[in-house]
């Protein structure tokens, strides 16, 4: 009897140009365009294994030991279902292949990380279930269809299917058949930039990512303008940056663009806090930082984000990180990656990340 399994790992992206809004829920279409950067794969990511059998009596996943309810029409489903119909027509076209679509999946995934913490488990955990469901069913499938996939699960999902710098083009089809991930440029164009991850808080956030945004859409009059007048601009002068390794352009727009995110979430109502004193702590570190070096007339040195939770991510060329890792560990002495390198440090703590 033949064994049909497949594993798949997908590290989390961080957004630059932060996603924050649906035009359609039910398919994940987003009401502007994001640009993130994907993080390496030796540090947060989600791991994934799905296997097909025909004993299985309906499909089922395991989140961190844990079994979720796959509920009928949800996203988990949703995606699943996609996965299934592509395998389908393979099936179709060679008769030979085992029919692994009529078969239901028992699936098994694992975070190394804090998971909905505003750390973007939901962007690596969709875009490792739809990895490893690929594998499975050996499919032809380019990244770029497959974000499409892992858009219906988690919107940021899409992105954290390829490496480096990735746009997800926010599209204008109804079905959302052009609302999909296009590397901006590889990890290798640009090296020098690292990632910082300093993780405040592993507590699960009060308001998810999906519920917050649907409330900012409904009821924020500064997020119309954000969709308008700010992101468009954005989206072209940071792919621009990246295209020239402009570090100063990058991260001017990096930190605007955080700011005025968590400024749509306070304009919600009833608001919505994901950043707290910690954070703004790390927020104040970085302007100053920033402050002595323009100063002396020099560039900008590093840049803060922060998703959907209080946990911070700086984006800064190789050179500075040990000089920042050392400026938080003065004011936060508990969060010292160097006693534990590239380890998070106990699950509270600043974590070395090389992006990839
Ligand atoms: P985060 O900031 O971590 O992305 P979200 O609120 O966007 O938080 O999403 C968290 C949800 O994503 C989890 O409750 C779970 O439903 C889903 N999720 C997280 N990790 C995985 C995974 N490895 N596989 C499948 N789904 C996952
Ligand atoms: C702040 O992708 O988690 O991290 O599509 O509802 O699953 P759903 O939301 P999700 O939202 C991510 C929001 C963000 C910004 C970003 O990653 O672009
Ligand atoms: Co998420």
């Amino acid at each position: 009897m033949s064994l049909y399994q497949a594993t798949a790992s997908a590290p989390v992206n961080i957004a630059c140009i932060k996603y924050w809004g649906k035009r359609d829920t039910k398919l994940i279409l987003p009401t502007n365009s994001s640009l993130s950067v994907t993080l390496d794969q030796d540090h947060l990511r989600s791991t994934t294994t799905s296997r097909a059998d025909p004993s299985f009596t309906k499909d089922r996943l395991w989140l961190n030991g844990k079994e979720d309810e796959i509920k009928d029409g949800g996203r988990l489903a949703t995606c699943i279902a996609e996965m299934k119909r592509m395998r389908k027509e393979l099936e179709d076209k060679s008769p030979n292949e085992p029919k692994l679509s009529s078969y239901n999946v028992h699936i098994c995934s694992h975070n190394n990380f804090p998971t909905a913490a505003g750390l973007a488990s939901s962007a690596s955990g969709f875009a490792a279930l739809v990895k490893s469901l690929a594998t499975l069913y050996a499919l032809p499938a380019s990244p770029s269809e497959l974000s499409l996939i892992a858009r219906q699960g988690s919107g940021s999902a899409c992105r954290s299917l390829m490496g480096g710098f990735v746009a997800w083009e926010q599209g204008t089809s109804p079905n959302g058949s052009d609302s999909l991930a296009i590397q901006v440029a590889p990890r290798e164009h640009w090296e020098d930039i690292h990632a910082l991850i300093c993780v405040v808080s592993d507590d699960k956030k009060g308001t998810s990512s999906t519920s917050g945004m649907q409330r900012t859409v409904e009821t924020s009059p500064l997020i119309q303008h954000r969709i308008r007048n700010v992101v468009p601009q954005r989206m072209r002068d940071i792919s621009e940056a990246i295209q020239k390794k402009d570090f100063d352009t990058f991260a001017r727009i990096t930190m605007q663009d955080s700011n005025q995110f968590h400024a749509v979430c306070l304009d919600t109502d009833p608001p919505i806090f994901y950043m707290n004193d910690v954070s703004r702590t790390i927020i104040a570190l970085v302007v100053e930082y920033n402050r002595v070096s323009v100063e002396a007339g020099g560039k900008l040195k590093a840049a803060y984000t922060f998703d959907a939770g209080p946990n911070a991510v700086i984006y800064a060329p190789k050179e500075n990180i040990r000089e920042i890792v050392e400026m938080i560990v003065n004011y936060f002495p508990q969060a010292d990656p160097f006693k534990d390198p590239f380890g998070l440090f106990g699950t509270t703590g600043v974590q070395g990340g090389v992006v990839s």
